[in-house]
């Protein structure tokens, strides 16, 4: 171990500014009741700290720094760039965000900004200038918190001239230009950069390669933004950690990875609102993102709800029964989180997420939420030998499944120009992903340009437009002796949405072994019967065998006979294809076979169907973290020392219903 004791990070947004300094002293004994060790401070603070233009009111700031400092409570420091003030709408109309129909939108929630405007990206940068030079060397600053979950797209004027500088930077002449986006369809070529405008609501269909570039473009402002920042607090002092917090969306307006690499450490907002296990099932997913985002080291869980969580689409809140929360923050850390940290400490009486549950509720600590609060905190506190470093630098947790996660692979999905709507990113991603968690096999997320030898298993669920650079990783993966598995659809176009001629299986028809001719996307009640007695849905296929076997074939109808999973030996390797959507439960099937083949094996053999087993690395050591999300007991082999428990355990220990363990293992 270090010669520091590693302790795992708890506590939440902290908006001290919103409340009487009363409160400021309760607050600071509920947390230290609580063993709240970080808070994160003045995210949504702007108002408060710069009231009017260029004056700052920092007094309440430095008061409650230096409380906090007294209690050995640390402080995530943000820069409230995510809300300008009221003064800023009447100041800057032109930096105010223009929707795609042309309204321009003021003040009255939060985001409200152009992020390619430069009067907003000034401001932006004099606030965290100002708090960056006036508490780098704050002793209760551990971490910068820039901005807060990136996210806002605009269009209008000042988008328009910065979107013509970015496709000059990309393209350099009109005439690539033109080439990429095919404009001599519907007469769109472009004779002036200045006829160049964003993608706004036109009269038909948009043009897709326009679209896609605009995505790209808006997600480089964002990353332009961050940099910024992130530039002005490392001057102030370069010790201290940056980061800025990813919401995992349902919407995706900048890339993970790219702004991964602008700050120290990846932290993520995540609010699953299932009910059900479901619910487990996204929180790994969310956690197996951030952990892939930070390279495999660990990750601040930034946000996520103690209890009621909005669920807007739905227009109601969800609470979350008791238990869970605990059951679900010990699947963040054994996915490499740092700890956990809550939105937020206390929640406002006012203001729109008034009913978004805090670690304080309105009616007070006496209550389940902030007795379970208290109890987590307590629980954390022994398991902070999990917060060390893995000893050989290498990542948390060990996988040998990849599966792609690609910025361009989304959008291209949303672009309207596909042979189905039905081809969201995000659900073919997790439905493989959830498949994975079933059977008991961890995954790490990947893009196809990183160096994928760690892998045995690279899985491409959805990814319309490949370039050649990654069409030619993934067959080097492959010859190399690794197992890949793409999904329809997936390298039917290069990386500006133009067709590949000859085969819908586009850039990876080599690697396939297939030629992929037409295509037959399904309605939306429709299915197609397959040979191993399931049904697929969404999508179906003409394909000829080129050098692969077929696993099962389509059964009945006009495709009867045609391979529907295709197997292709190439080099050392194996490449499959999935030529419909599986039924989750043949999904299943699938993946456990392909992985079985390739020789991956469970963190715990009996790991699966519910019971969850995560080796996490920490020093030199290695923890098993077992969750039960089962509604029977479940039995598995340990041998190690019950962190919670404390006892040993070696031979078959019973997990209750909902029951979890921590186990640190004994070297093998
Ligand atoms: C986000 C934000 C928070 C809060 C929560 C809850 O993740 O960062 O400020 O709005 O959602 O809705």
């Amino acid at each position: 171990m270090t010669h520091e004791t590693p302790t795992l990070v708890y506590g939440g947004d902290y908006n001290p500014d919103q409340w009487p300094r009363e409160t400021w002293d309760e607050d600071i004994r509920l947390m230290r009741q609580a063993h709240v060790n970080r808070v994160t401070v003045g995210v949504f603070s702007w108002s408060s700290i710069e009231p009017r233009e260029g004056e700052y009111d920092v007094e309440w700031l430095d008061i409650i720094m230096d409380k906090l400092a007294d209690a050995g409570i640390g402080v995530v420091l943000a820069t409230p760039t995510a809300s300008p003030p009221p003064w800023f709408t009447l100041a800057h109309p032109e930096a105010l965000p223009v929707r795609a129909d042309g309204v321009r939108l003021v003040h009255g929630s939060r985001d409200t900004y152009n992020p390619a405007a430069p009067a907003y990206r000034e401001a932006a940068l004099r606030v965290a200038d100002m708090l960056a030079k006036r508490y780098a060397h704050h002793p209760a600053l551990r971490m910068w918190h820039v901005h807060n979950e990136y996210g806002t797209v605009s269009y209008g004027p000042v988008t328009d001239e910065a979107f013509r500088g970015w496709l000059r930077e990309r393209y350099g002449t009109l005439d690539a230009l033109n080439a990429a986006w095919w404009t001599a369809f519907w007469s769109q070529g472009y004779g002036a950069w200045e006829e160049i405008l964003a993608p706004q609501a036109t009269q038909y269909l948009p043009n897709p390669g326009q679209v896609l570039d605009f995505k790209r473009f808006s997600a480089d402002v964002l990353r332009d933004a961050l940099r910024e920042q992130v530039a002005v607090v490392r001057a102030a002092n370069p010790a201290i950690p940056v980061t800025t917090n990813f919401m995992l969306p349902t919407w995706h307006h900048y890339d993970e990875w790219d702004l991964a690499a602008e700050i120290d450490e990846v932290s993520i907002d995540h609010y699953p609102s299932a009910r059900d296990v479901e619910g487990e099932v996204h929180t790994a997913f969310g956690a197996d993102l951030a952990r892939s985002f930070n390279g495999g080291r660990p990750w601040t869980l930034m946000e996520q709800a103690t209890s009621t969580v909005y669920d807007y689409a739905a227009g109601r809140i969800y609470a979350k029964a008791p238990g869970v929360l605990e059951r679900q923050t010990l699947q963040y850390v054994a996915r490499g989180s740092t700890g956990s940290l809550f939105f937020q400490w206390r929640n406002g009486r006012g203001g729109a997420e008034l009913f978004h549950s805090p670690m304080v509720p309105h009616t007070g600590p006496d209550s389940r939420v902030f007795r379970e609060i208290v109890d987590l905190g307590a629980t954390l506190a022994r398991l902070g030998e999990l917060a060390e470093p893995p000893a050989d630098g290498g990542p948390v947790n060990r996988n040998r499944v990849a599966f792609v996660w690609d910025s361009t692979a989304w959008w291209s999905a949303e672009t309207r120009a596909m042979p189905t709507t039905d081809l969201s990113f995000l659900d073919a991603v997790r439905a493989t992903h959830r498949a994975l968690w079933w059977e008991g096999i961890g995954a790490d997320a990947v893009r196809l340009g990183d160096d994928l030898s760690r892998y045995d298993v690279v899985l491409v669920p959805s990814k319309l437009a490949v370039s050649d650079t990654e069409a030619a990783a993934l067959t080097r993966f492959v010859e190399a002796g690794g197992t890949a598995v793409t999904w329809y659809f997936a390298g039917s176009t290069d990386e500006h949405l133009r067709v590949r001629p000859g085969s819908f299986s586009g850039a990876f028809a080599d690697l396939l072994g297939i030629r992929v001719e037409e295509l037959f996307p399904l309605a939306p009640d429709e299915t197609v019967a397959l040979d191993d007695g399931t049904v697929g849905d969404c999508w179906s296929q003409t394909v000829h065998l080129r050098g692969a076997e077929a696993l099962v074939r389509f059964r009945g109808g006009h495709l009867d006979g045609v391979p529907a999973v295709t197997r292709h030996a190439v080099g050392d390797g194996v490449a499959y294809h999935v030529g419909t959507r599986l039924d989750p439960a043949a999904l299943r099937r699938l993946l456990a076979d392909v992985v079985a083949a390739a020789g991956v094996e469970r963190h715990h053999p009996q790991a699966g169907d519910g019971l969850e087993v995560v080796r996490r690395h920490a020093g030199d050591r290695t923890y098993l973290v077992v969750v039960n999300h089962d509604d029977a007991p479940r039995e598995l082999t340990l041998t190690g020392h019950d962190l919670l428990g404390g006892r040993d355990l070696d031979g078959p220990v019973t997990v209750p219903p909902g029951g979890h363990l921590v186990v640190r293992e004994v070297a093998r």
